[in-house]
């Protein structure tokens, strides 16, 4: 695992049917009985594969055990390492893919979403975007670049909400961010309720096919690590 400098972000891509050292990793009584209690079969591979992940690689960056890291959840949801100073972190799923960020340069979410689900897109952007990013994920193009308009929108979104952790409290409509293509974009409207906003920026990472991947970060603009075991 490589060292993870202050105002740096790594990233960590694993597939659940690939066996990386940490896929054996013995997890805390607690989440293992948390695990037990999720009825999907997938989703309980995902939740355990993501703590193994993240128990692993932040052990590598805080120098101690992966049954030591100090990971807890917040009431939120937001996972969080106790104690840790400025180290951030954050977790997700979809299909095969899990992936996690670690931050030294400020509080991070990160959200992979697979774009061939079937969403009834319309409605979930009348319902849940901004005034602006409606109006730019329409502004698109044909249906195919609109529809990759609206999972760039929707997967930034959910990045932005779990770097926050403030899950939906705030309302997603209360803050906009950019439907374009583009590698690191700044946020285009931070909500009201956030005091003292701050620097935002949105990564592209590389998703593997069919998915799309973002990652934002609250903080100054920094080069991303993104990094997979093979
Ligand atoms: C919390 C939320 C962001 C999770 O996103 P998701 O796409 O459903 O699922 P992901 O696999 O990407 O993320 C799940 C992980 O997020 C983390 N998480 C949960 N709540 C969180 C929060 N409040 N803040 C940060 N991270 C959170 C957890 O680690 C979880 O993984 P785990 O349970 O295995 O540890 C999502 O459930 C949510 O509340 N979204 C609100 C926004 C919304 O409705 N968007 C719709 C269109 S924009």
């Amino acid at each position: 695992v490589p060292a993870l400098a202050d105002g740096a972000v790594q990233c960590w891509l694993d597939r659940l049917d690939d066996a990386p050292p940490w896929s054996t990793l013995p997890l805390p009584a607690h989440e293992t009985a948390r695990s037990a209690q999720m009825a999907a079969a997938d989703r309980r591979a995902a939740f355990v594969r993501g703590r193994q992940l993240l128990r692993f690689v932040a052990a590598a960056q805080l120098g101690v055990a992966p049954a030591d890291v100090p990971l807890v959840v917040a009431d939120s949801g937001k996972p969080l390492l106790s104690g840790s100073g400025a180290l951030d972190v954050s977790i997700t799923h979809t299909g095969q893919w899990v992936a996690v960020a670690l931050s030294r340069a400020g509080a991070v979410g990160l959200d992979i979403e697979s774009t061939e689900r079937r969403v009834d897109d319309a409605s979930i952007s009348r319902r849940y975007f901004a005034p602006e990013e409606r109006t730019a994920v329409d502004a698109a193009g044909d249906a195919a670049a609109r529809r990759a308009a609206f999972f760039r929108v929707w997967a930034r979104k959910e990045a932005v909400v779990k770097a926050t952790g403030d899950g939906l409290s705030g309302g997603l409509g209360a803050f906009a961010v950019p439907a374009v293509e583009g590698a690191v974009l700044p946020l285009l409207r931070p909500a009201d309720v956030w005091m003292d906003a701050g620097p935002w920026w949105l990564y592209a990472l590389p998703a593997p096919a069919g998915t799309v991947a973002a990652l934002a970060l609250r903080g100054p603009r920094v080069s991303v690590q993104c990094l997979r075991w093979a």
